[in-house]
């Protein structure tokens, strides 16, 4: 059984070590395939592999037609937008994620960034707290309810909305419930996005929901930059000039965003909320384990193309 990990964003050693461990307890073979610049190199890696590990590694149709062997893919984190689902099914491979297992390390990036921006960008200049602000975590998952226990140790007030959330279970994270969109945007000084990228969110913040952000608004993405209506965020900057947006995914107007809104502005050169020890062991093992699970004893717990 050869398990490939393959990895355009690296893994921590030890993360790597850990998942090694697990996959040759099992009696498996493990693969690498790490900072790979080509596609191809996915391609020729994946043809005797019987079990996959990524991270944002796009698995599509391409991908599974070469993986003549493959039986799962494991998105060692929290999104698997990078995965086609229709085609994993049609290729009777099991995909699964592997949820929480990354979002502290995440929800630590976020208030690192929100401090980041209210500080102005570390530029020297007098800055304002995050003590009494309002935050609004829009999406109330693993990511969002550890963004609220790190804010409200800053002394935040914590507001969310979650379509698919009960109010009881954010009031139970002392998190007040809010039950629109627009109406998170129209409390909360600062934003912090934790959607996932599916058909319905795509480019849905846009121009009018985060223009009802109060004076002196920030946006915070550490989700993904398919959200995001970038041409509305845009144009609201330009007519909003309190306004600021910080975000771990850089936009695909990264250099437009540099240009028009230095001090507003800023996005990580590459990804990097789950870019921890921590976070890369927690998921990379999850994989690994979730893996010999299902190999061994048929368990789908995480499945997510069912
Ligand atoms: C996730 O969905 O788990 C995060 O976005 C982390 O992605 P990464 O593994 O590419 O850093």
């Amino acid at each position: 059984m050869k398990v490939l990990v393959a990895t355009e964003k690296t893994f921590a050693k030890v993360a790597v070590d850990g998942i090694r461990e697990v996959i040759e307890q099992a009696g498996y073979e493990l693969a690498l395939l790490e900072k790979y610049t080509d596609k191809q190199q996915l391609l020729d890696a994946v043809a005797d592999a019987d079990a996959l590990i990524i991270r944002s590694d796009i698995v599509d149709s391409e991908v599974l037609n070469a993986a003549k062997q493959l039986k799962i893919v494991v998105r060692a984190g929290a999104g698997y937008d990078n995965i086609d689902l229709a085609a994993a099914t049609a290729h009777k491979v099991v995909a699964m994620n592997t949820p929480g297992q990354n979002s502290n390390a995440v929800a630590e990036l976020a208030l690192g960034l929100m401090v980041y921006a209210v500080r102005n960008l570390y530029n020297g200049t007098s800055g304002t707290e995050l003590k009494g602000k309002k935050l609004g975590i829009h999406a109330f998952g693993n990511v969002g309810r550890n963004v609220a226990r790190i804010a409200q140790g800053f002394g935040m007030e914590v507001y969310a909305y979650d379509a698919y959330c009960p109010d009881e279970a954010m009031l139970a994270a002392n998190v007040k419930p809010v039950h629109s969109a627009e109406e998170l945007y129209k409390i909360c000084d600062i934003v912090s996005l934790h959607i996932p990228a599916t058909p319905e969110t795509k480019n849905s913040i846009n121009h009018d929901l985060v223009g009802l952000l109060p004076k002196g608004g920030i946006l915070v993405n550490t989700a993904r930059k398919e959200v995001i209506d970038e041409d509305g965020l845009i144009s609201l900057m330009l007519e909003r000039t309190d306004l600021k947006y910080m975000t771990d995914i850089m936009p695909a107007a990264d250099a437009k965003f540099r240009e028009l809104f230095a001090g507003r502005y800023f996005a990580t050169p590459k990804k990097m909320g789950a870019q921890t020890a921590e976070a890369n062991i927690n998921a990379g093992i999850a994989a690994a384990r979730q893996i010999v699970d299902f190999i061994e004893n048929g368990v789908t717990k995480f499945q997510v193309n069912k």
